[in-house]
Formats: structure tokens, C-alpha cells, sequence
């Protein structure tokens, strides 16, 4: 390797991978590495993969196949994430440039790791499974939102749905100590950040192992953090959401009016065969706690289409639940057969083009719920923390504590910073976004 220690780092997969990168980042700061913008310029390139779904993983191996001609430049790959935990050593196999494999339970052994890289060594590897008991926590995460900090409550998942790769490739349930975590808030307050978003795979399914706070408990004090003003958490699971988590939002105001429950289906005998462990009814009730709060809540989802033994008479049950709840946002994913997991071994009947047009017949309804909801914001001010600015239009962007996408002009000269709250009346609105001026 050069004598100067570069690194290039591409991050796939949801916030939690985006978090773990910000702490691998930080990491090889640690160690002495400095980053770079492109792969030409690194002596280390690392990719922080997702396995969710096929799309996903091949993405990875279509980019390890494009850069293997970069390898000749004596460059070194390390692949991270779920699908060097889900693959392991075959990934050796396919890439065989590929230097270094870590699943992200290991990635508290990434020091060691990479002095057995620089000391030469090809085929290091760290994959914990489901083993391990530790976190990933370091004080010197990377924080590359200018706006937004990340917190990681919880790690791994014990629900195993029938479905998803996720208890194979991020191991068991583990918790951090609700001081520790408290501890971080406010740093990232004497930091000057305004917003944290904390995350887990199941946020809500949080177990301080120090007995302390409950999850709405925990929700509160973040929320009382001096300096923050606005909490976020993704994403919860309807098995273990519980109604004193709506009553804290209705009690701290930073914490904001938003909550993702997903579904994943509107018919009991499918969110059966997901082994989700509960019936529609069962998440409606949640859902009507949350509709009884004083704020008005919004709400999003994810939803699967095309899951083994799915008929268009469950579909129908899906588009009336959507009905029903009238979401904000739905996330909406053709069923993906997954290595390792139940699903696997189920009859996957349902050709591709029928689960693409249910999907399009899904969010083609949604889509219209969400017209009706954007709508209703007409005229209304609210409180829009600024996340950029976009030229060609003219318009800052920001976002409602709602999280819906506000975009607005502004009669001052110069925009005002990302991060910088302003108050908009709204003057359009659209499907997925609402349009407004700064009053
Ligand atoms: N822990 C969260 C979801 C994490 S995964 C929960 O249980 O709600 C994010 C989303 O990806 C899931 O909600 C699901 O809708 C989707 N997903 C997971 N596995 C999938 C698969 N095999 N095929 C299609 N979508 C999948
Ligand atoms: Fe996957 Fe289910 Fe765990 Fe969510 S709860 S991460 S969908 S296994
Ligand atoms: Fe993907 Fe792993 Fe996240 S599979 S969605 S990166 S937990």
C-alpha cells in the first residue's frame, strides 16, 4: 500500500448501515486513514453492502465486478455489511481480490483488522453471527449529515419473519445502556446539532440493560436534551409498541409527530405465514392509539406484495387497510426470496410481473391517499428545519417534524442554513411534497 493511508467508502442499504459507515469512518480516521472522494485515489476501498433483497445484493457484485480492473493498481477491497455477513468466505471465491469480509457485529475488531491488511494479509475475516453480545460504539463516529445525528440504541433482531435476512446478517436483539446512549445526545447537543434520529432494526423492541428507562422513557429524556429540537426514531415494530410511547410524543415536544409502523400486509392469514406475530386487528388498535393522540400523527408503513401463497382477494385486504389507516408514506416491496431464510421453502408462485402490478395497482391508490393528505396542509404554518437548497428552482428544502418534504421560497437574499428552522405557510401541495414561502 501507498505510504499515505486513503481510504473510499460506498454505503447500500438503510440508515443503520449509513450510521455504521459514519462509525467505520471515524474508525479509520482513528487509525490514520483520510478519505477520498473517488476509488481511483484509495488504497483501500470498502463497500458497506445490504442483502434486503436480490436487487440489493447483486448490486454489490455488479460493483466489486466493475472495480476488479482497478485491482491491478495494487489497490485493496474490503466488503462490509450484510452481505460479507450473509456470504463469508465465498465471497473470497467470487472476488478473489476481495482482501477483507466483516459482518457489522465485528466491526469493534476493525483496528486489528487493518493492521493484518496493512501487514499484508488477503483473507481476513470477521464474522460474528449471531454470537455476540456487543455494540458498536465509538465517541469519534463520523457524522456526515450536517443537520442530522444518528444514534444506535439497538442492534440485530429476534423476530425472524419468514421473509428477511436481517436476524442472519446483523446477529441477536442487544441493547446499549440508556446512559451511554444519553451520553451521546449530548455530545451531539454541545455539538450543535439540533435533530437525532435514533435507530435500531426494531427501535421500539429497546431493552436497557442497565434497567433504567423503558423505550418511551428513554424517548423522553433524549427529547429534554438541552439544544435538540426534534427527535425522530425508525422503526418501530407493531409486536412491541406500546401505548406510552404515544403518550410522551403528546408530552415532549421535540420529539416529532411521526411514526413508521410497518405492516408489511392487510391480511391476517399472510402477516400468519410472515410469522409476524399479530393480526390486522391487533395492529389497528395500534394504530387508533396513535390517531387518539392530542398531536396529529403522522404515519408511514412498508408493505410486501406477492408473498408466497398471496391472492388477489389479500391484496384487496392490503388496499383497505391502506384505506383505513390513510398513511402519509408507504414503502412499498415485491416479495424477494432470500438465502437462509423459512420463506425460502415455500412454493414462491407469483410470477414477477404480477407482483410488479401489484405493486403499481398498490401505489397507484396510495398515492391518492396522499394527495388527499397533503392537501389538507393548505394554508397551514408550520415549523420546516432547512436541509438544502435547490438553484434551478430557487427553493429551500426542508422537512416537517411531520417528515414530509416542504419546499419554499424565501425573501431573504441568502438561503437560510441547513439545519436553521424556519416557519412556512404552505401554498401548493402535492402527492409526496408541499410547497410554501418563509412567513
Ligand atoms: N424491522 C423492520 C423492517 C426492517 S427491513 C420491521 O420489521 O418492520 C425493511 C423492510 O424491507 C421491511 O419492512 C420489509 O417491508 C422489506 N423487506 C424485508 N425483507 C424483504 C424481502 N425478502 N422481500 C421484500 N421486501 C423485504
Ligand atoms: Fe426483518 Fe422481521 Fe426483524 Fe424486521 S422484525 S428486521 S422484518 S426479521
Ligand atoms: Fe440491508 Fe442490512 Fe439494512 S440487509 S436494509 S443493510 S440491515
Amino acid at each position: 500500500m501507498a505510504s499515505e493511508k486513503t481510504f473510499y467508502l460506498e454505503t447500500f442499504g438503510c440508515q443503520m448501515n449509513a450510521h455504521d459507515s459514519e462509525k467505520v469512518i471515524g474508525t479509520l480516521h482513528q487509525q490514520g486513514y483520510r478519505q477520498v472522494g473517488n476509488e481511483e485515489d484509495a488504497g483501500l476501498i470498502l463497500y458497506n453492502t445490504c442483502s434486503i433483497r436480490d436487487k440489493a445484493e447483486q448490486k454489490v457484485f455488479n460493483r466489486l465486478n466493475d472495480y476488479k480492473k482497478l485491482h491491478k493498481a495494487g489497490k485493496r477491497f474490503g466488503v462490509l455489511g450484510c452481505v460479507a455477513q450473509q456470504e463469508g468466505e465465498k465471497i473470497f471465491e467470487r472476488a478473489p481480490y476481495v482482501s477483507l469480509v466483516s459482518g457489522s457485529a465485528s466491526y469493534r475488531k476493525l483496528p486489528e483488522m487493518l493492521r493484518r491488511l496493512e501487514a499484508g494479509e488477503t483473507r481476513i475475516t470477521g464474522l460474528d453471527d449471531r454470537q455476540t453480545d456487543e455494540t458498536f460504539e465509538t465517541e469519534f463516529a463520523a457524522r456526515t449529515n450536517p443537520y442530522r445525528a444518528y444514534i444506535t440504541i439497538i442492534e440485530g433482531c429476534d423476530k425472524f419473519c419468514a421473509y428477511c435476512v436481517v436476524p442472519y446478517t446483523r446477529g441477536k436483539e442487544r441493547s446499549r445502556g440508556s446512559n451511554s446512549v444519553l451520553d451521546e445526545a449530548r455530545r451531539i447537543a454541545d455539538q450543535g446539532f439540533t435533530e437525532i434520529q435514533l435507530l435500531g432494526q426494531n427501535v421500539n423492541s429497546y431493552r436497557d440493560p442497565e434497567g433504567k428507562r423503558s423505550f418511551a422513557e428513554l424517548l423522553a429524556t433524549v427529547g429534554q436534551v438541552e439544544g435538540i429540537r426534534r427527535v425522530r426514531f425508525m422503526t418501530s415494530h407493531p409486536r412491541d409498541f406500546t401505548r406510552d410511547i404515544v403518550d410522551v410524543i403528546d408530552a415532549v415536544p421535540a420529539l416529532c409527530d411521526h411514526v413508521h409502523l410497518p405492516v408489511q400486509s392487510g391480511s391476517t392469514k399472510i402477516l400468519q405465514a410472515m410469522a409476524r406475530d399479530y393480526t390486522v386487528e391487533w395492529y389497528l388498535e395500534r394504530i387508533a392509539w396513535i390517531k387518539a393522540a392530542r398531536r396529529s400523527i403522522s404515519l408511514s408503513t412498508d408493505i410486501i406484495v406477492g408473498f408466497p401463497g398471496e391472492t388477489p382477494d389479500d391484496l384487496i385486504q392490503t388496499m383497505d387497510l391502506l384505506a383505513q389507516v390513510e398513511y402519509d408514506c408507504v414503502f412499498g416491496f415485491k416479495y424477494s426470496a432470500r438465502p437462509n431464510t423459512p420463506a425460502l421453502t415455500m412454493i414462491d408462485s407469483i410470477p414477477e410481473t404480477e407482483k410488479a402490478s401489484r405493486l403499481q395497482v398498490l401505489l397507484d391508490r396510495q398515492r391518492e391517499i396522499q394527495r388527499v393528505n397533503y392537501a389538507k396542509h393548505l394554508g397551514q404554518v408550520m415549523e420546516v428545519m432547512v436541509e438544502g437548497y435547490n438553484p434551478a428552482r430557487e427553493q429551500v428544502t426542508g422537512r416537517s417534524s411531520q417528515n414530509k418534504p416542504v419546499n419554499f421560497t424565501c425573501a431573504q437574499p441568502i438561503a437560510p442554513a441547513p439545519g436553521s428552522y424556519v416557519q412556512v405557510k404552505i401554498t401548493a401541495t402535492h402527492p409526496n411534497s408541499l410547497v410554501g414561502e418563509a412567513v
